[in-house]
């Protein structure tokens, strides 16, 4: 099975490139944000302090994460898709993500996806942790302005209030925690390619992560 790892930082367009990448190759995509976040919505529905990482641990067997084919997320069972987007679990989400608990358990089921699927699967640690021999590793980035403004775009369209100077501050406040947490932290793979898609729409993105699949896997993975 093939596996096309895209990392990089908060809201470098990670999610909507994979998404379309994953739709034209016909793979499966796999967002592991969403996966994070529903550990985090989960501990702060259950009033535990997202920083105490063992009792975060203990809820894991409580927590079933299933992400549908048509891009909903649901967490037990219950539609969790817009939950996960709120400001709480932004807010407390790189807390959780720097457990290593968590990432082992998160993890597991993760490299499960792959055993009978090509997948896409997005993240800040797919290359370098997860699937360190993936086909094909994308290194996703963007200018912090274009990215805090893509950001405060989908916000407002999915109705969360914020304002541009919030996300941004907070986009690098995530990506200094990502990267400076002592496991599996946020890093470029070495044989990763870096796209940086700051002046690039999401087809040119897109188009151009198909043609380092199909230069990598040297066959036509186009349609
Ligand atoms: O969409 P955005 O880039 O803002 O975030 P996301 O991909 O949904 O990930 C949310 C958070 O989960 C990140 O800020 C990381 O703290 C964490 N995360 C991680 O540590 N490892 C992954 N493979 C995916 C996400």
């Amino acid at each position: 099975m093939v596996v096309v790892a895209i990392d990089g930082p908060s809201a470098a367009g990670k999610s909507t490139v994979a998404k379309g990448v994953a739709k034209r190759i016909g793979y499966v995509y796999v967002d592991t944000g969403a996966m994070y976040r529903c550990v985090t919505l989960f501990a702060l529905e259950n009033n535990v302090d997202c920083r105490k990482d063992e009792e975060v641990v203990k809820l894991l067997p409580n927590i079933q994460i299933e992400l549908c084919v048509d891009g909903r997320v649901l967490l037990n069972g219950k539609d969790v898709t817009l939950d996960i987007r709120k400001q709480e679990v932004v807010a407390n989400v790189s807390f959780v993500a720097a457990n290593k608990g968590v990432r082992l358990f998160l993890v597991d089921l993760q490299r499960k996806m792959a055993d009978d699927k090509s997948i896409v699967m997005d993240g800040r640690d797919i290359g370098t942790y997860v699937f360190p021999n993936a086909d094909v590793k994308i290194f996703q980035v963007a200018d912090v302005k274009e990215r805090a403004k893509r950001r405060y775009k989908e916000n407002l369209l999915k109705g969360i209030e914020c304002t541009l100077e919030f996300v941004e501050q907070d986009l690098q406040r995530r990506d200094y925690i990502d990267s400076h947490r002592e496991f599996a932290p946020l890093t470029k793979a070495d044989d990763a390619i870096e796209v940086d898609t700051s002046f690039m729409t999401i087809e040119e993105s897109i188009e151009e992560i198909i043609r380092i699949i199909k230069n990598k896997l040297g066959d036509n993975k186009d349609e």
